[in-house]
Parts: structure tokens; C-alpha cells; sequence
């Protein structure tokens, strides 16, 4: 305890002098960097946070004792070149009203896979936090994008190839999802996983006859904080027969938050590396680095106000390289921001809020919050938290774990994402540590570089961002099929045909 204040005070003077010693604009508070974050994606929702007054009109849906409604999606303007009828999909929306609340409904979308309900069921969780899935949902790996003239085109590669998706508002008062409660909002990872299980729960209880499919676990940036503790609340409840047993096979998480630690301390490493910061910024920037990681080892997996100092210390660093690198999108540094946009995504908040798209998916009055600012600053203790450290006994449990990152993202690098992977200590570290990188490939050209051992893969994906299915669309469903299909390390089954029918 004396040696934990001693600490915790000492950490305190640093973070006054450092706040003293750094230009005030570095330090901006976190409501407007969550502000910055969503303007730069040109997005404008009109409330930082869905919490409403309680509405009649959307109580109407549940009946005594149901937790779950769906219903069937038919797009009005889904543009059909290839004859699909409409009445064959198996597109859902639905809201389920979350236990472990006061008022929450979470929002949902369910593709049935466009090629056999065989296939794994598959959740796709946007990070943020505060960010909807429907960003990916559109932008993506969903089964289709918005075209300029805000039609639907199919996506090619939609992740719904492969597997029966679903897309989940969350946490609470995100995208669709609301409450008229404002204790409902969550601020941690046990919140988060314990109402994507009970979601699951339900959903399974809705649709039996998919429960006993395999289970895979995806998504991307904060989701990296969101899969592994969602994943470990799985196993848990399998463990306990809790309730209906989940078929977790793996968890996938791209360009991720998952170990601070590790990763603040590769920022200034990764834009060194990739000249755009000069090695005198990189040491002056990473001076602040040993104070951020004992932040965050104060941290820890639980603490609170050491967390938020973290946050506050150890983003320094970011800002510190932004500052340096002007209107370089941190999502992909090969790219402009262009006047304040980093990425144009308006056309979604646009679709959302057609009269005839709102009726099709059932929302009533419900504001589309595309990001939340509320939701963003509500989960800033957890921010700093380790995530890494839930993640080994899956592993020890054959549960898979893919962890990719497009190579000209800064926000979540690949660099710091590679270090907490193979720092990780489980039973196959050796083994991983000294695995040989492959090319992992798609139609005879390197999409990236694959490491595997076992249960654990670490993919480096070229020519992308920090959102890969956007930017590999391709390479990313490929990666998706054979992960699932347990054929991630070998070689193209394409080739090898190849070389053995010549
Ligand atoms: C809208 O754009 C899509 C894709 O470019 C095109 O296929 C479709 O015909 C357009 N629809 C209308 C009504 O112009």
C-alpha cells in the first residue's frame, strides 16, 4: 500500500510537470479528441449519445418475457444486377432488450451467409469506443456498400460469403442502440462482455438450430479491448453451463487496442521507421515513455485513476506525432486528410436516415449516433487497461486467436500489435517466436506476411490501412475463409494445384 501511494504521488508530480512542460494543445481534453476523431471521419450525429426519453413506441415490440425481436430486412433501393430475389435473403434486424440493465435495447443486424447456414456464425464488433458496427457493416466486409446515389451495390466480398454475420451496436447508446436510463451506460469491459453474452444467449435462444454452429469472435480498433474480454466471457459461461453452450472456435482482432503497455511504447518506433518523424522527434517524443509505462502498469488490468492518468500521459505520445506529421491520416499514412476529413463516411449517416431505410429496419424514432462522444468518454478508464492478459488460457484451450493489421496504419500499428503477440506468454511462445514468416497469398501476389504457431496467427496485410476490409477487401475474405476453414498457413490451395498438374 506505501509503496503503491508512494508510486501513485510520484506519478502525479510527473503528470503535473509533464502537463506544465507540454504545449497545452497536446492536451486536449478527451470530449473534443472523441469531437476530432468523428470529424474526421465526416460524421455529424446529432447526439453525443443515444439515451432518450422512454418511448412507447418501440416498447410495443417486446411481449411479456421475450428479450429478442427480429424482424426481416428488405432494402428498398438494393441495386440487383445478378437476379438475387429478395425474398431468399436471409437478412434480419432486431433489438434485444439487455438484462443486465435498467432500459438498454441493443440494435442488431443478421446476414445469413450467401452460401449455407452451415457456415460459422461470425460478430463483427466497430471500435471507437463508441463507434456503430454498421461502419463496417457499409464500409467494409458487409454484404453490401452505399453507392454515391445511396443505392445498395453488393459487396463481392462481403464477409456474409463465408459466414452467418452479425453486426452489434454497442456498448449502450451507440448506432441504434439505446437506453432511457442513463445509468445503462457502460464503462468497462466486464459491462461491455457481460451484455454481448447475454445478447448471444438470446440470440441463440431465438435461432436454435444455429447454436451449435462454430463461433468466431471479430472486429477491429477498441474492439481490441472488446473481443478478448468477450471471448474470455464466453469461455467462462461455457465452463459454468451457464446457459446455452457457444461454439467458440477463435477471435480475430484487427488493427487493435489490446496491450498498451506494449504499444504506446511502439508509436514513435513504427512512424520512425516509416519517415515520418526524424530519429531527434523520436527521442524527444519517447521521453514521456517511461512515465507512460508505469502509468499504465499502475493500470494494470483494473485500476481507475491511474488509467486515467495513462491515458492522458501516454497519448502525448500520439499527439506529439500528429503534431509532427500534419495532415497525415493517422489511419493510413500513405494518405492525406483532406481540409478536416480523414475519411469521408457521411454517405452512412445519410442512407440511415431515409424514411424508407428507417421503416425497413423497424427504428421508429431512434436516432442513427454513428459515433459517441459520451459512450467514448465513459470508457476511458478502460483504455489503458491490458487486455493481453485473458488471452493465453484461450489459447491453452485450442481457441484460436488472428490478430492483423494493415502496415500503413499509425493509430493501431502493426508494430505494436506484432510485440504484445509474440511477447505474450503461453505454451507455444517458443515455437511462435521462432515460426518463419510466410507470404500469405491471394491469386498468386503477397497480400501479407503470416506468422503461425498452433492456435495463435499474426498477419501483417499489405497495401492497407487501419481498416483492411475496406482496403483489401479481397485479401480480407480470403483471410477470413481459410482462418475458419483452419488452412491460414498453408500455402494457396491454388498453387499447390498448380505445381502438382504441371
Ligand atoms: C446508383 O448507382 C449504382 C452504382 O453506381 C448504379 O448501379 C445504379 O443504377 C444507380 N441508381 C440510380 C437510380 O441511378
Amino acid at each position: 500500500m506505501e509503496n503503491y501511494s508512494a508510486k501513485f504521488l510520484s506519478i502525479f508530480a510527473f503528470l503535473l510537470l509533464s502537463i506544465l512542460s507540454s504545449a497545452v494543445a497536446l492536451l486536449r481534453p478527451p470530449s473534443i479528441r472523441a469531437e476530432k476523431l468523428i470529424r474526421d471521419l465526416n460524421l455529424f450525429p446529432n447526439k453525443p449519445i443515444n439515451v432518450i426519453d422512454l418511448d412507447r413506441e418501440n416498447s410495443r415490440y417486446f411481449s411479456s418475457g421475450q428479450n429478442i425481436v427480429e424482424w426481416r430486412v428488405k432494402f428498398p433501393n438494393l441495386v440487383d444486377p445478378r437476379g438475387v430475389s429478395l425474398e431468399d435473403l436471409g437478412h434480419h434486424a432486431g433489438y434485444y432488450q439487455i438484462q443486465r440493465s435498467h432500459a438498454a435495447r441493443m440494435f442488431y443486424f443478421f446476414f445469413e451467409s450467401r452460401n449455407s447456414k452451415e457456415d460459422p456464425i461470425v460478430i463483427w464488433l466497430t471500435g471507437g469506443p463508441g463507434c456503430s458496427s454498421e461502419m463496417a457493416l457499409f464500409y467494409e466486409n458487409g454484404p453490401f456498400t452505399i453507392a454515391n446515389n445511396l443505392s445498395l451495390v453488393w459487396n463481392e466480398y462481403g464477409w456474409d460469403k463465408v459466414s452467418n454475420i452479425l453486426y452489434v451496436d454497442q456498448p449502450t447508446g451507440t448506432g441504434f442502440s439505446y437506453s432511457s436510463d442513463r445509468r445503462d451506460i457502460r464503462h468497462d469491459e466486464k459491462g461491455v462482455s457481460n451484455d454481448l453474452y447475454d445478447f448471444l444467449q438470446a440470440f441463440f435462444k431465438e435461432h436454435p438450430d444455429l447454436a451449435t454452429n462454430d463461433f468466431y469472435i471479430t472486429g477491429e480498433s477498441y474492439a481490441g479491448h472488446y473481443i478478448p474480454a468477450f471471448a474470455a466471457r464466453v469461455h467462462r459461461g461455457n465452463k459454468a453451463k451457464e446457459g446455452i453452450h457457444v461454439n467458440l472456435k477463435g477471435f480475430a482482432i484487427g488493427n487493435g487496442l489490446t496491450d498498451p503497455g506494449i504499444q504506446y511504447g511502439a508509436y514513435a518506433d513504427y512512424a520512425l521507421d516509416m519517415g515520418i518523424i526524424t530519429q531527434s522527434d523520436h527521442d524527444h517524443i519517447n521521453k514521456v515513455l517511461p512515465l507512460c509505462e508505469s502509468a499504465i502498469k499502475l493500470c494494470g488490468t483494473d485500476g481507475t485513476v491511474s488509467c486515467m492518468a495513462a491515458y492522458f500521459v501516454c497519448n502525448t505520445i500520439f499527439s506529439s506525432i500528429i503534431a509532427r506529421v500534419g495532415d497525415l491520416n493517422y489511419y493510413d499514412i500513405r494518405k492525406k486528410c483532406e481540409g478536416s476529413l480523414c475519411y469521408d463516411f457521411s454517405n452512412l449517416e445519410k442512407f440511415l436516415n431515409q424514411k424508407s431505410v428507417r421503416n425497413t429496419l423497424g427504428v421508429g424514432d431512434i436516432e442513427f449516433v454513428s459515433c459517441s462522444t459520451t459512450v467514448y468518454q465513459a470508457m476511458l478508464t478502460d483504455w489503458m487497461r491490458n487486455l493481453e492478459v485473458g488471452i493465453p488460457s484461450l489459447l491453452e484451450n485450442g481457441i484460436k486467436l488472428l490478430v492483423y493489421a494493415g502496415e500503413y496504419d499509425l493509430i493501431c500499428n502493426w508494430l505494436g500489435n506484432s510485440r504484445w503477440v509474440h511477447a505474450m506468454e503461453w505454451s507455444g511462445r517458443k515455437e511462435f517466436i521462432a515460426s518463419s514468416e510466410t507470404p500469405f497469398e491471394v491469386d498468386g501476389s503477397k497480400a501479407g506476411l503470416l506468422k503461425n504457431h498452433g492456435p495463435l496467427s499474426f498477419l501483417k496485410v499489405h497495401d492497407a490501412g487501419h481498416m483492411v476490409p475496406m482496403d483489401q477487401p479481397k485479401a480480407s475474405l480470403e483471410m477470413l475463409k481459410r482462418w475458419i476453414q483452419g488452412s491460414l498457413s498453408e500455402r494457396t490451395i491454388d498453387s499447390v494445384k498448380l505445381v502438382s498438374s504441371m
